[in-house]
């Protein structure tokens, strides 16, 4: 049965993390829960803690845009204390996490547009943002806050319609958030705490990486360039090869794939 709203409880019940999740904190609405994991983070909240919304009214998304949250969709944060070396890899362990979880739940294959946009049949359908406060070499806190469109009628919606899908319209039948948010803290520890040990993290992410292969156009800050998205180094930077041959490095930017 697809659950109406969520309950902390039913989320924590038998779940197999040791430290996300293990505290959830929940609001039926809330402006962003990124904005209120930041607080508790500065507050001292426990490593894997989560916050949580039905809904959120000012929802933030890269690059200073708005992400819409209505009820039925995902909007959670999770606050991590990382190590400096392990912060640039966390795009990769929410991007990954996301698609493993929406394949396993729902079934629908998902790819990852650089640097974390997850996509179905090449419409978003997730969106993550990373936000750090990090005090000379240290890294205070870092919150990831995954958006998913999962239980959302796109006729509703018309001004997200040509970019954007959600689990729902893609399968013809709601999904439960239940499941994809139990399974998202799982996957979230699991990949996190593999990252001290090697690069399987950032080789999976590389090779699911959509965008790769492609001619781009990647606006950073000010700049727009043009080129061929050739490869992403290991610290999730995109290497991309441009007309004159050169190969340039861009650490934060928005693609758009081109013909
Ligand atoms: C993007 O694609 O631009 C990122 C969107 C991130 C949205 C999530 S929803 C949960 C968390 N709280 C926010 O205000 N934003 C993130």
């Amino acid at each position: 049965m697809i659950e109406n709203s969520l309950s902390p409880a039913a989320i924590t019940d038998n779940l197999e993390t040791s430290f996300i999740g293990r505290k959830i904190i929940y609001y039926p609405s809330l402006p962003s829960t990124n904005d209120v994991a930041k607080l508790k983070a500065r507050e001292g909240a426990p490593e894997g803690s989560v916050v949580l919304a039905e809904e959120q009214t000012a929802g933030r998304g890269r690059i200073k845009r708005t992400w819409l949250s209505p009820r039925g969709s995902i909007a959670l944060s999770i606050i991590l204390r990382p190590g400096p070396d392990e912060l640039s890899s966390l795009i990769m362990v929410a991007s990954l996490a996301t698609v493993h979880c929406i394949e396993k739940v729902s079934g629908l294959k998902a790819q990852i547009k650089w640097p974390n946009d997850v996509l179905i049949n090449d419409k978003k359908v997730c969106g993550i943002l990373i936000e750090s406060d990090v005090k000379g070499s240290s890294v205070d806190y870092a919150v990831i806050g995954i958006g998913i469109n999962v239980n959302l009628k796109l006729s509703s919606f018309p001004e997200i319609t040509p970019t954007a899908t959600s689990l729902s319209h893609e399968l013809g039948r709601d999904v439960s958030r239940l499941d994809i948010i139990r399974c998202l803290l799982v996957e979230t520890e699991r990949l996190y705490l593999a990252l001290p040990s090697g690069d399987s993290v950032y080789q999976e992410w590389r090779d699911r990486l959509v965008t790769l292969g492609k001619k781009v156009q990647v606006s950073s800050g000010e700049s727009t360039y043009h080129g061929i998205a050739e490869s992403v180094a290991s610290d999730g930077s995109l290497l991309l090869r441009q007309p004159d041959g050169g190969l340039t490095k861009i650490v934060a930017g928005d693609v758009t794939l081109r013909q």
